[in-house]
């Protein structure tokens, strides 16, 4: 049996191919670097379905996305409480089930070796983060700012 993902049409754009921007900031540099890494990892796994990569190659690269997500989500989770945000468990709800969501992708493909859907595994994943980014992770900066204060004067 062949690992290899079965031969369909070539998609010739990574249609999900996470542009970083400044849209995306959040204003926290470390959160920031998470960020970035966690738009890599998701470009790379893009890359391995566009290139018909070994399947393993492509799981091992969805594991580390979600392996990657348990670390960054711990981060932030530790950052709400020396911020003292107030959303912090709700917060942490969301990312525990994201994490579920991205563990169901991996279960739900876990054997495919059609392209199509690992294509739509990744836009999943792609949507899930980024929507995360833009519609949660942008509501702790007020309080990074608040425990921050203000900047020295130079
Ligand atoms: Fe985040
Ligand atoms: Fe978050």
């Amino acid at each position: 049996m062949t690992t290899e993902i079965a031969s369909e049409p070539q998609v010739e754009t990574p249609i999900w191919k996470i542009e970083w921007s400044e849209a995306l900031s959040v204003g926290i540099t470390d959160i920031d670097e998470d960020h970035k890494r966690f738009a890599r990892l998701v470009n790379e796994l893009n890359r391995s379905i566009v290139d018909r990569a070994q399947l393993p190659e492509i799981r091992h690269r969805l594991q580390m996305i979600i392996d990657d997500a348990v670390q960054h989500f711990a981060h932030e989770e530790r950052l709400f409480k020396e911020w003292q945000y107030p959303d912090s468990q709700s917060h942490a709800a969301i990312h525990a089930q994201i994490i579920k969501k991205l563990q169901a992708i991996m279960s739900s493909n876990v054997s495919t070796c059609l392209n199509a859907p690992w294509i739509e595994a990744g836009l999943q994943i792609k949507t899930v983060l980024i929507e995360h980014i833009l519609k949660e992770d942008v509501k702790y900066t007020k309080s990074y700012l608040n425990h921050r204060g203000p900047l020295p004067i130079n």
